[in-house]
């Protein structure tokens, strides 16, 4: 019976292409995988992983796979899986539920069928899995051993939760490791940022003004990129201490109200609600 819902198949072969690539950057993981074969550590024990995407995290789900792990697959995102690297996946046995651009009802049905597998760790990228299986599916959870929450708005949300008594089962907070919000939140989200932007509109950088809402890991990220590329920075913040640090690291720095006045590319990267609540009281 198929027990996984991907675009289409045929696109295997060229996610195999795209997931081998991003293996050749990723010697760390290799070597685990390779200890893991043969000894299957991870035996009997079902994962279930959130995102499809970027193409480097399949290298991790097919180590896990390695190490004896049944893994199972949604999106932690309906816009960010790659369809190709998901057919792979398939065929590389892994159950996959999981579209790109899927609406917000079937991003929610697949992450119900993949709770269906009962998961015993969970590794979710925003807290959409761990909340609807805190909503909805609470009788999942005595399953569950632990998790893990890759990105700043999925640890938020996970520690109000915790904060509130309503936080089930432990969960490391990835996002904490400076490993994490260093290099990947700065550089990586820094450079896909304006990769992104560039390949939907085909804008030129030099000489736009370009304004980044929020000076946090991501915010210094895509500054720094957008001025190299030759456009204007100008930052809203909240706090004044990264507002500061914004204006001492060459950037314009003025309320969002003036910022529309005169911006031309506007990128919000303040995380969600409860940030913004949390830091009202700076403005
Ligand atoms: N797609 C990815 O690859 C990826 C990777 C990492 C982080 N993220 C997401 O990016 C967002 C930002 O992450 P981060 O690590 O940079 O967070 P951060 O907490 O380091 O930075 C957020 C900044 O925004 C400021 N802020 C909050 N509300 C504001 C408002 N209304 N106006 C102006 N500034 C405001 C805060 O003061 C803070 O300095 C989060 O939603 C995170 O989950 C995405």
């Amino acid at each position: 019976m198929k027990n996984y819902d991907v675009r289409d198949l045929t696109l295997a072969k060229e996610g195999k292409l795209r997931i081998d690539w991003a293996g050749k950057e990723m010697p760390v993981v290799n070597l685990i995988k390779e200890r893991f074969a043969g000894k299957s550590p991870w035996r009997e024990c079902v994962f279930l992983p959130a995102s499809i995407s970027p193409r480097k995290r399949p290298i991790w789900r097919l180590a896990l796979k390695e190490g004896g792990a049944e893994v199972v697959l949604c999106a932690s995102n309906p816009l960010s899986t790659q369809d190709d690297v998901a057919a792979a996946l398939v065929d590389y046995g892994i159950p996959v539920n999981a579209i790109r651009g899927e609406d917000n009802e079937t991003y929610y049905q697949h992450i119900i069928t993949a709770l269906e597998h009962k998961p015993q760790i969970t590794m979710d990228d925003g807290a959409d899995l761990v909340s609807t299986l805190h909503k909805d599916y609470t009788d999942l959870a005595a399953n569950v051993i632990g998790g893990t929450e890759e990105t700043t708005t999925g640890v938020i949300r996970l520690r109000n939760m915790a904060r509130a008594g309503k936080l089930i089962y432990p969960i490391i907070a990835v996002n904490d490791a400076q490993t994490k919000h260093f290099f990947d939140n700065r550089y990586g989200t820094g450079q896909s940022t304006i990769d992104g932007i560039t390949r939907a509109t085909n804008i030129l950088w030099a000489g736009r003004k370009v304004v980044v809402c929020g000076y946090g890991w991501c915010g210094k990220g895509i500054a720094r990129r957008a001025q190299g590329l030759g456009a204007l920075v100008i930052v809203t913040e909240v706090q004044p201490i990264p507002a500061l640090e914004a204006a001492m690291d060459g950037y314009q720095v003025m309320p969002l109200i003036k910022a529309c006045e005169i911006g031309e590319v506007f990128i919000t990267t303040t995380g969600d609600t409860t940030s913004l609540i949390r830091h009202t009281s700076c403005r």
